[in-house]
């Protein structure tokens, strides 16, 4: 996705604390990927991420989507402002917002999210708790492209680790965004370096299908 020796850019978008945006802004300042963040939008005032993309250098702005009264204008207002950026790819993180089918198509094969549940299971909200109220063996998190479906996109990376008997939502929610805040630089670096994209809804590594995503855990990536 990166020109000649040029970085990938990415519009960031969010609604609150911006941890996953930090972990992009780290990797940038580390020199390790080929993505460079232009922008970051908040559809929330008080997000607190703004206060670390300013501080990181990076033009940040917020358009609440409350005084919108239809998401569809939201949706458009936000595109103008992508647009006049022109990034190479979206980064949602943390981004509470469900995005109109009008806009995932525009951007199609170049939006990422990340999920804290191993997608498919546990879409939509309150994750944790599901896992633990259904005694799930296994947690973590999932890098996907975004498609009209909400949380059901074609998964890129999935950060996989054990439920311990006595893990509580907020315990497991601490140790889940340790692991958002690894596997999701990498997922924006394959896609700033052009080694994934979602083409008819399945995912290509390398040129190559990717039908099940790429496992990071305990520290590692297996692909
Ligand atoms: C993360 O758990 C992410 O998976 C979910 O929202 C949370 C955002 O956290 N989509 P942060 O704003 O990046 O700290």
């Amino acid at each position: 996705m990166s020109g000649a020796n040029q970085p990938a850019t990415a519009a960031v978008l969010i609604s609150g604390s911006g941890s996953n945006l930090q972990s992009l802004i780290d990797a940038i300042h580390n020199g390790d990927t080929a993505l460079l963040t232009t922008l970051v939008i908040s559809n929330k005032a008080q997000a607190k991420g703004l206060q670390r993309a300013r501080k990181a250098g990076i033009p940040a702005l917020c358009l609440e989507n409350r005084n919108f009264d239809d998401r569809r204008k939201f949706d458009r207002a936000l595109a103008r402002i992508i647009d006049a950026h022109r990034p190479d790819m979206l980064i949602l993180a943390g981004f509470m917002h469900i995005l109109s089918p009008e806009f995932v198509s525009r951007y199609r094969g170049r939006i990422l999210n990340i999920h804290p549940s191993l997608l498919p299971a546990y879409p939509g909200l309150n994750t944790h708790q599901r896992v633990i109220d259904n005694k799930e063996t296994w947690h973590g998190c999932t890098v996907h492209f975004v498609t009209p479906a909400l949380d059901a996109g074609p998964p890129v990376i999935a950060g996989r680790l054990p439920v311990a008997g006595n893990d509580t939502a907020a315990s497991l929610a601490a140790r889940v965004l340790k692991i958002e805040h690894r596997i999701y630089p990498i997922a924006a670096n394959l896609l700033a370096l052009g080694r994934i994209r979602c083409e008819n809804d399945r995912v290509f590594l390398d040129n190559e299908p990717l039908p099940e995503p790429i496992i990071y855990r305990n520290g590692t990536i297996k692909p």
